[in-house]
């Protein structure tokens, strides 16, 4: 249950800074079949549908050798994201949590990341799998993925907050 303010109880918003520290350039648009946050699953794993990262003309020439790689990092902004929450409570969660130990979209930058299976591409046009987010959300970045430096098998997330980095 929310507040008048749309927080729920335990979440803390705090006054954004007056100015921002960077710009960032669009390089496109995510095409997914979900027209709502609501739509959406909660992370790339949970589906199997196909959608597209559609690149702007100005930057297409940046796609040259990326099917080299069978999987991609696709960076983007989540424009329909709080961003002034530094506790936040999830949904089913008994309390609240600090924003930088969630991937809540709502975080100062809202920026997502997702590991994508590269199926295809046509043009400026990359088909993947593996996307959490609504359709039309901005493109920030696309990298190769690289298991042999990317891939953590180990790596384990204490729900108490309590493991310390290995
Ligand atoms: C839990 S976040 C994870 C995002 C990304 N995989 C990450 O880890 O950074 C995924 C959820 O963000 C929400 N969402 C999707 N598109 C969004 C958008 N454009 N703006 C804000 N929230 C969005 C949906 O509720 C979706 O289930």
């Amino acid at each position: 249950m929310s507040d008048a303010t749309g927080h729920r109880p335990g979440e803390v918003a705090v006054a954004l800074p007056g100015a921002h520290d960077a710009g960032l350039y669009f390089i496109g648009r995510i095409r997914t079949p979900w027209a709502t946050r609501g739509e959406c699953p909660k992370n790339g794993l949970q589906t199997e549908a196909t959608c597209t990262l559609v690149v702007d003309d100005a930057f297409a020439a940046g796609l040259q050798n990326v099917e080299g790689a069978s999987h991609l990092i696709v960076l983007y902004w989540m424009d329909e994201a709080a961003r002034d929450l530094v506790l936040q409570r999830p949904r089913h969660a008994e309390g609240s949590r600090g924003t930088f130990s969630l991937r809540s979209p709502a975080r100062p930058n809202p920026i997502g990341l997702s590991v994508v299976a590269l199926l295809g591409r046509d043009g400026a046009t990359l088909s993947v799998r593996g996307l959490d987010c609504r359709d039309g959300t901005p493109l920030i970045d696309i990298k190769p993925y690289y298991a042999s430096t990317d891939s953590r098998p180990g790596a384990t997330v204490d729900r108490a907050g309590t493991a310390k980095p290995a």
